[in-house]
């Protein structure tokens, strides 16, 4: 069955080693001539005990059995016995099944049961080398991705081992690499900026760059730099003197509360241009004066700021000071989308759901499909509302109500820049104001903004605000 003399060598089964068990010297020498010629290791038994304890002895990647080993036996039965007992001790081992072609049901079953072939004798060598060379490529793809999977398992938990990492879950290596980074920049005493889309994790990063600082026992504080309008997030940021503006007591500020240690602020393209140059000051000089007072104070504070706008593009467009990014982008840690990273998906959802909650297989298919614009946040709550909602233990697809999510993303009003420039003024400006008024989440009302080119600018002082 070689028929190949003279052929030219081949080489695409070298480095393999292939071991046929049948009874007939002809057949294992027609495998031996063949297989060998593409440079396979060919090792022959004649029996099944004869093989199984040859493959004890010589690791191999691929099988080739007989269903039959007597002369007069037909059955298959000891074929049958044979498979089994290859798949009980070697479960990832390959077996191509030889049989009678008046024998296949039997074949077609064990395939069933994780056969990774048949082959009907009088075989043809160019369908049985093609089953083999593809039998052989999975099986080293699946090799080198479990290998990979323990290298990173490993580099994972060498991490854990050596960092506080706030319980974040994750199986990507993008993540993994940002996390590495994150432990590592946080012994540098240094301002780092956080950027990523809502809902990513960034203020979870945040949390294992200040967890892992020299400042971890120090205070840190966290301030949403857009739930507050212009003034009294100034106030916020840097305290008032009595009667800076009207009903303002003494208080300090979170710049002077976190001295020595570090400060959260998120949302930092949505700082007004004048307290822009405030903050700059404070992260150039460490001075500041709390509101309606002359006195100048000092405060050691490591920023880690964070924002969802592209800071690049808001300096381009005049909104963000290019001396403050300078300043506060020292190290920037971009926290990727995820739908970048699927393999974080079902980590996460398992991590969210309730104790004695799975999901069914349905489910995760459905998970790991759909887009997540809203990101870990949108995963975080969908699937405790599914806990919520679930009629039995196992979550199934339809409770995730996916499709249903995605609509409603999509779904945001209209709005044109009249009417958001409108619902700004009525609200003095006071973003979560004006938010409210059209119906929208405040991140919802800065993403309409930026799209029709509208500054978050300082607002006008709002009266009892
Ligand atoms: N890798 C993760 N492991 C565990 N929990 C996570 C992870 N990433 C995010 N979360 C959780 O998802 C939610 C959203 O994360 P986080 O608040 O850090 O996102 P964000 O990027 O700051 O969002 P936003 O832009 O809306 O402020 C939080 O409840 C957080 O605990
Ligand atoms: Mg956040």
């Amino acid at each position: 069955m070689s028929g190949e003399t003279g052929a030219p060598r081949h080489t695409d089964l070298r480095g393999h080693t292939i071991v046929v068990i049948d009874d007939s010297e002809a057949v294992r020498t027609a495998f031996e001539v063949l297989l060998s010629l593409h440079g396979a290791r060919v090792l022959g038994a004649a029996a099944p005990v004869a093989g199984l304890a040859l493959l004890e002895r010589e690791p191999a990647d691929l099988v080739i059995q007989d269903m039959n080993f007597h002369r007069e036996a037909t059955s298959g039965t000891e074929g049958v016995a044979l498979f089994r007992q290859l798949r009980a001790r070697f479960p990832q081992l390959p077996v191509i099944l030889l049989t009678a072609w008046t024998h296949l049901e039997t074949a077609v079953e064990l395939v069933r049961e994780g056969a990774a072939d048949y082959i009907a004798k009088p075989w043809d060598d160019a369908r049985l080398l093609t089953s083999v060379r593809n039998l052989l490529d999975l099986r080293r793809a699946r090799r080198e991705a479990e290998t990979l999977r323990g290298h990173r398992r490993d580099a994972r938990a060498a991490l854990a081992a050596r960092f506080d990492l706030r319980g974040i879950v994750y199986e990507s290596e993008a993540l993994h690499t940002l996390v590495a980074m994150a432990t590592q920049v946080a012994h540098a005493d240094v301002p780092v900026l956080i950027t990523g889309p809502n809902g990513a994790g960034k203020e979870v990063l945040a949390d294992i760059v200040q967890a892992n600082s020299e400042r971890a026992d120090r205070p840190y504080f966290k301030v949403n730099l857009g739930a507050l309008p212009n003034e009294l997030m100034e106030a916020e940021l840097f305290g008032t003197e009595a009667g800076a503006f009207t009903g303002a007591r003494a208080r300090a500020g979170r710049f002077e509360a976190a001295d020595g240690g570090t400060l959260f602020l998120d949302e930092l393209a949505t700082l007004a241009g004048s307290s822009q140059a405030k903050l700059l000051r404070v992260l150039q000089t460490g001075e500041f004066e709390r509101l309606g007072s002359n006195t100048t104070r000092r405060a050691r504070v490591r920023v880690i700021a964070a924002t969802n706008t592209n800071l690049r593009q808001a300096i381009r467009d005049g909104t963000f000071r290019e001396d403050l990014f300078y300043r506060v982008n020292v190290i920037e840690l971009e926290v990727p989308p995820l739908a970048e990273r699927r393999e974080d998906i079902l980590p996460l959802a398992r991590h969210f759901l309730e104790p004695g909650f799975e999901l069914s297989t349905a489910a995760t298919d459905a998970l790991v499909r759909y887009p997540w614009p809203g990101n870990v946040r949108e995963l975080q709550n969908t699937i405790r509302r599914a806990c919520l909602l679930s009629a039995s233990r196992v979550i199934e697809a339809a409770t995730l109500n996916l499709s249903a999510a995605a609509s409603a993303e999509r779904a945001e009003p209209e709005l044109d820049r009249p009417a958001v420039e409108q619902a700004l003024a009525r609200a003095g400006g006071v973003i979560a104001h004006a938010a409210r008024d059209l119906g929208l989440s405040r991140q919802a009302l800065y993403r309409r903004m930026e799209k029709l080119g509208l500054k978050a600018d300082a607002p006008r002082p709002t009266p009892g605000a």
